[in-house]
């Protein structure tokens, strides 16, 4: 008797969703989730922005069809989304170099990303930062792409900009570099406007396509000034691969809404582009999902909504940015240094991520005995904190004690 699932060897869980798993698994009613990448307000909650109810409102009343969108998503979705990444002025998006197609979140526009690369060249490598979201590695894997890492900052010291930018003087013409648009996912440090001047020379140097994860859009600095990094690229590089995900900063994570946008050097090009990630889409998933793509063109494209969804992702980025300065002054107050770097690190970095420098034993002591979930690299999700959080779990880094975090 033939076997197949049978063949299958026994694989761990995924390091972020294995731990919401065992998280909601926990009957301690007291437990902390630092866990997944999520928003949470001061009363833990991830809360359905007003702006997404009123555009769900009205989706619900105006809706006249469940047939299947094109393989691209909405029309009106896929020329807003470049507008706002790149500004309705850009001169890629005036002289029509971009196109557009609604993703299954920003893990599906990466993936089709990664398989538009591959059909480009087998052979080429994908370089990434390192550390990085612990996914990228699995959706570029998948994709059969090569993997090399660039130097960065284990999170808790400034990024090694030197370090860096030889990596990239050896990367080969054809390659592509994933960028964090912002907010980098897990350390929360972002490179400066000269080191990005530098960056973004070494790319066009050697010839890489830029690829840019844009995930965290309005949670570091502002959502204009987030955009810094992205339209930077877009303007230095002909051809760019710009990956948008509505989960974070619209709060849409389970209705899967995303973005694949493509830069090219002529409208033609663009359009060659999507028309073959179209086949990809095809035999991905088929069509995108409706919904969440239909929320977001709909707040988009009137003033008063998207007004308010501004006014609503500065609250929440206010609010993360107030736990950073929180939990830093809680763990200076505990007389806790755990970086040879100090704690300032909590407040330089930007958005959801820090990586605290922690050993795995300190980790599973968090998890163990204070119910506080973590990755196991150290990163927290600062969004997860509370007033209440923020001095829980600095008392519960005390009491696992020095001897089990990492040395200096
Ligand atoms: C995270 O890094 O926790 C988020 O991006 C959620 C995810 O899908 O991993």
């Amino acid at each position: 008797m033939s076997s197949f699932l049978a063949r299958i060897e026994a694989t761990p869980p995924d390091p972020i969703m294995g731990l919401l798993t065992a998280f909601e698994a926990d009957p301690r009613p007291d437990k902390l989730n630092l866990g997944i990448g999520v928003y949470r307000d001061e009363a833990g909650r991830t809360p359905v922005l007003h702006c997404v109810k009123e555009a769900e409102t009205r989706l619900l009343r105006e809706e006249t069809t469940k047939s299947y969108l094109p393989l691209r998503g909405h029309a009106l979705f896929n020329r807003l989304v470049p507008e706002l990444v790149l500004g309705p002025d850009h001169p890629a998006v005036v002289s029509g170099r971009v196109t557009c197609l609604q993703t299954t979140g920003g893990t599906g526009a990466l993936r089709i990303a990664a398989e538009l690369l591959r059909d480009l060249s087998a052979e080429a490598t994908i370089h990434l930062t390192s550390p990085t979201w612990a996914n990228h590695g699995k959706i570029f894997g998948v994709a059969g792409k090569k993997l090399a890492g660039l130097s960065w900052s284990p999170g808790d010291r400034p990024i090694d900009g030197g370090a860096l930018v030889r990596d990239l003087d050896r990367a080969q013409p054809g390659d592509a570099v994933v960028l964090h648009g912002c907010c980098h996912n897990p350390t929360g440090l972002d490179p400066s406007r000269d080191l990005l001047s530098k960056i973004s020379a070494a790319l066009l140097e050697r010839k890489t396509v830029p690829v840019v994860d844009l995930a965290y859009a309005g949670f570091g600095e502002g959502l204009e000034a987030d955009l810094a990094l992205v339209r930077r690229l877009a303007h230095d590089h002909p051809e760019i691969v710009i990956c948008v995900s509505f989960s974070k900063n619209m709060g849409l994570y389970r209705d899967r809404v995303g973005a694949l946008i493509l830069v090219g050097r002529t409208p033609d090009a663009a359009e060659r582009a999507a028309a073959r990630a179209e086949v990809l889409v095809r035999a991905l998933h088929s069509s995108p999902p409706s919904h969440g793509g239909t929320v977001v063109a709909t707040i988009l494209a009137d003033t008063s909504l998207r007004a308010l969804w501004h006014a609503e992702l500065e609250e929440q980025r206010m609010r993360v940015e107030t736990m950073r300065s929180l939990l830093r002054s809680e763990l200076d107050g505990h007389g806790l240094v755990l970086s040879g770097e100090g704690s300032g690190f909590l407040t330089t970095g930007k958005g959801l991520f820090a990586v605290l420098p922690l050993t795995r034993e300190t980790v599973e002591a968090l998890r163990e005995r204070h119910a506080i979930y973590l990755l196991l690299s150290g990163r927290i999700n600062v969004a997860g904190l509370t007033a209440p959080a923020a001095p829980r779990l600095a008392q519960a880094l005390a009491d696992v004690g020095p001897r089990i975090a990492e040395p200096l």
